[in-house]
């Protein structure tokens, strides 16, 4: 297939190994974010990728070739680091031409296509200038342009916005994805930000220690975690586990029992985590919810929500809640219910999510 196709990829310093094998396939013009804590092995996979690290087992492939061997310059791909790394010395204009001079294309062809990423970058009044005379944004567009005028086949970012503020972190990553959607170059985007992931992702890679927890788009790993890794990892404030049983026709956690409907009854006295997200909630009762008695901590208003800080027996909780103006109100809360049909539920043991309700 088309596109980029890792298959066991192993990468190993010395007698230690860091990516552990991983196979993944990115459609051609597919959006693919690889997300995970620091030191899990992201932008390790990304430079054998770029040719940057040596594959030390393993197939990689670009548009069905073979890549493992060939020369990073040959590869078709442009990469967009975290750092910029533009030439100080030349101005806007020369950072983007560089790599198309050395590639030798025609000096008129430079300047149009210059001209005309700059314009898509919102870079055009900027030409003439110096990275240093520059913002951290525009020198990350700057950065952008130089991968962009080379058409590549594939574009790797590696936290292209870690080194930005978040106001103008939020605004670029919203450009990054009106360019993918603009350009439709096939991209691997590597973030340790869940938010950036979930934003811009088509599908997201969540990777832990070297290996991959689970892919899949954006909504499908909210809703459906594989395990309580992507399910902690995904979700702001993360999603609250508590350590429940299993009875007929609930999950008992301490003395209080969240009804849950379905196939229970083979697993009794199953011991389980139960992951009740901040979001799946509600200040009232109605059929479809239990109650969740809590002790209030700490009321944060956002806004049109806030976040209730709570106590749930000795376990700390954060659930989310709409309000209306006034929040003192949410200080005397003092249960939550929490809606059943979203409840999940994970193997105590192994972490795997628990399906028996379907
Ligand atoms: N040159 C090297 N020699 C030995 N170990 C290395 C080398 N480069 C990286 N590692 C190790 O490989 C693992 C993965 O590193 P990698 O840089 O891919 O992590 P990452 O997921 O990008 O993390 P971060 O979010 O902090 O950038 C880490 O444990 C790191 O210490
Ligand atoms: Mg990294």
């Amino acid at each position: 297939m088309s596109g980029v196709n890792l298959s066991g990829i192993v990468k190993s310093y010395g007698a230690v190994q860091v990516v552990h094998g991983i196979d993944l396939d990115v459609a051609e013009k597919e959006f693919v974010v690889l997300v995970g804590p620091s030191g899990c092995g992201k932008s390790t996979t990304l430079r054998m990728i770029a040719g940057l690290e040596e594959i030390t087992a393993g197939d990689l492939t670009i548009d069905d070739k073979r890549m493992n061997r060939i020369a990073p310059k040959d590869r078709d791909v442009a990469m967009v680091f975290q750092n910029y790394a533009l030439y100080p010395h030349l101005n806007v204009a020369d950072n983007m031409a560089f790599g198309l001079r050395i590639r030798k294309m025609p000096k008129a062809e430079i300047q149009t296509t210059i001209a005309d990423v700059a314009e898509i970058l919102g870079l055009t009044d900027y030409l003439e200038r110096r990275p240093a005379d520059l913002s951290g944004g525009q020198r990350q567009r700057v950065a952008m342009g130089r991968a962009i005028v080379r058409h590549p086949k594939v574009f790797l970012f590696d936290e292209p916005l870690s080194n930005l503020d978040a106001k103008l972190r939020t605004q670029m990553r919203a450009e990054i994805k009106r360019l993918h959607n603009r350009l439709g170059v096939t991209s691997v985007y590597v973030t340790h930000d869940q938010v950036e992931a979930m934003t811009l992702a088509d599908r997201i890679v969540v990777m832990n220690d070297g290996r991959i927890e689970q892919i899949g788009t954006p909504m499908e790993l909210f809703n459906d975690p594989a395990n309580i890794f992507v399910a902690g990892f995904l979700g702001s404030p993360p999603m609250n586990m508590v350590n429940g049983v299993l009875t007929k026709n609930s999950a008992k956690i301490g003395a209080t029992e969240v009804k849950l409907n379905g196939a229970l009854a083979n697993h009794v006295g199953r011991e389980v985590v139960v992951g009740i997200r901040p979001e799946h909630v509600t200040l009232k009762a109605s059929a479809k919810t239990s109650p969740l008695p809590i002790t209030m901590d700490l009321v944060e208003p956002l806004g049109s929500e806030a976040l209730l800080h709570a106590r749930f027996g000795k376990q700390e909780m954060v659930f989310k809640a709409e309000t209306k103006g006034d929040i003192a109100p949410l200080w005397n809360v003092d249960k939550v219910h929490v809606t059943t049909d979203l409840v999940k539920l994970f193997d105590a043991q192994t972490g795997q999510a628990l399906n028996l309700r379907g």
